[in-house]
């Protein structure tokens, strides 16, 4: 029996699990980090202490699991997107990552709104809209701000490609993380020379573009034998965490999408072809499936809503008892509705004033009301994007994954606002799963993503939608209304901040 390995290489830690040739998930390791945080809103993390830590739990993966070892034939990394990881003529790294959520480049954005002559060119040269935590505003940063460093700059590249290099000494990137930078030309999957000519970046120091089930290189020697790989193991490209955690949540054809409730909240659908009109609610990325694309809108506060509530209103509380005071609320929670911005909002308003509110407090409003308010707020915005996605591709068969998904009753309120089945499913392995496939695909140990991940990712329930459907559908235009009778009051809240 051969073995891969998928690695999930994260903000704040990085997972190796070990898969068996036929898909079947053996074991996991992790160990964590914790990023260094700067006033500012700066956010960043020492390349070094990603690879040390992947070599540490690779090592113990194959330590604990004593038949693995010399069998492991193929190792995929899935990577936090967009943070950028600047390397010089000789391969080393010039200075520490800045992260997809450090948001010092405010000034970039603007800049690459203008210097790219507007929000609709920009979206016709890349499919996306300029965001902070994009890789692009970062490299313009170094530029502006330490052109010291911008002047060694050999290649940027992203945290998954760092880690395969560190395996083989070879540097490049796929199309799923090349995507996350705004230098890519998503359409034609290739480098918008057009936007680095616009911008000023040379092209030269963006590294080749593979699939994600390409090829990056074999593992070094000497490596293979410390961690206990096979010898040559191969390196597959791996992808953006939220592909490679999309193919590991099943979503590889047409038709399928996935509904993810961590502290952010993701609806994913896999795109064939562009052929909507592109606006910017959603981004559009290459994915990690062949030839195709993924739509994501991604809201930055969902299960941490409720974290959030728990915290500051129920600390005595459990989830359990917050679910139980929820479900003795009907549907609407009483005309009480929440708006979940409590970081702003990423899709489909890219707006950083946004905020919290509770509207339609009522004297007799009590704690379930509260409650149950935070989870149709999350619902109605987990609505939002999946309008979004909806615009470039039909969705018959949904996942939902994540925390959230583990309460029964959220899990009906969102098949409730969304009026469509969601199907739960039996893995949390995400990312490093995904991970896992792309390496079985990528070193051929499987033809394709249906048959490398067999029978082994699937749906355990189904939630249909309840007859509270019609109630929320009355719900959802006041939800939405809200958010843009506010949107100026939310900008004069944070201009008197
Ligand atoms: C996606 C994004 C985050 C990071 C987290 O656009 O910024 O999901 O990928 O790792």
């Amino acid at each position: 029996m051969n073995y891969v390995v998928g690695i999930d290489l994260g903000t704040s830690g990085v997972k190796c699990l070990l898969v068996d040739e036929g898909g079947k998930i053996i074991a996991s390791a992790q160990t964590s980090y914790t990023p260094d945080f700067y006033p500012g809103g700066r956010v960043e993390q020492k390349p070094s202490v990603w690879w040390d830590n992947t070599l540490k739990t690779l090592k113990k993966l194959v330590e604990d699991n004593p038949p693995a070892k010399g069998k492991i034939t193929a190792v995929a990394t899935s990577g936090q997107m967009h943070s950028s990881v600047f390397m010089d003529k000789d391969n080393a790294v010039i200075r520490p990552a800045l992260l997809w959520n450090d948001t010092r480049t405010t000034a970039q954005v603007k800049e690459i709104f203008e210097l790219a002559g507007g929000a609709d060119e920009l979206l016709k040269m890349t499919c996306n809209l300029a965001l902070e935590g994009f890789t692009l505003p970062k490299i313009l940063w170094l530029k502006e701000n330490e052109p010291e460093n911008y002047e060694k700059i050999n290649k940027v590249v992203m945290p998954k490609d760092y880690i395969n290099y560190m395996l083989t000494g070879s540097l490049k990137t796929d199309v799923s993380d090349a995507a996350g930078t705004l230098l890519f030309d998503v359409r034609n999957c290739r480098w918008s020379e057009e936007l680095c000519k616009k911008v000023g970046v040379s092209i030269d120091i963006l590294p080749e573009v593979i699939p994600s089930t390409g090829i990056v290189g074999s593992v070094k020697k000497e490596l293979c034998g410390e961690i206990g790989l096979a010898e040559n193991c191969t390196v597959v490209a791996g992808g953006a965490d939220n592909s490679c955690a999309a193919i590991g949540n099943g979503v590889i054809k047409k038709g399928q999408g996935v509904i993810s409730i961590g502290t952010s909240g993701t609806v994913i659908g896999y795109v064939p072809e562009i052929n909507s009109e592109v606006t910017g609610g959603v981004h559009l990325f290459n994915y990690s499936a062949p030839d195709s694309c993924y739509a994501m809108g991604c809201m930055l506060c969902a299960g941490e809503a409720l974290n959030w509530t728990k915290r500051t209103f129920f600390e005595n509380l459990s989830f359990d008892d917050l679910n139980v005071l929820a479900e003795k609320v009907p549907a609407g929670s009483g005309g009480l509705i929440f708006l979940p911005y409590l970081f702003g909002e990423r899709s489909p308003h890219n707006d950083p004033n946004a905020r919290g509110v509770f509207f339609g407090i009522f004297g007799g409003c009590e704690k379930g009301n509260i409650i149950r308010s935070v989870m149709e707020g999350v619902g109605f915005a987990i609505r939002d994007l999946y309008e979004e996605v909806v615009k470039f591709t039909a969705l018959d068969e949904i996942f939902i994954t994540g925390g959230g998904a583990k309460s029964k009753l959220w899990g009906q309120i969102f098949a409730d606002i969304l009026g469509v089945p969601l199907k739960v499913l039996n893995i949390e392995e995400g990312p490093s799963y995904g991970a896992a496939v792309i390496a079985i695909v990528g070193s051929g140990l499987a033809p394709d993503f249906e048959s490398a991940k067999g029978s082994n990712v699937k749906a355990v329930r189904e939630i249909i939608p309840s007859e509270n459907t019609e109630i929320y559908k009355k719900i959802y235009p006041v939800f939405r209304q809200l958010y843009k009778s506010n949107k100026e009051n939310f900008k004069l809240l944070i201009k008197n901040d």
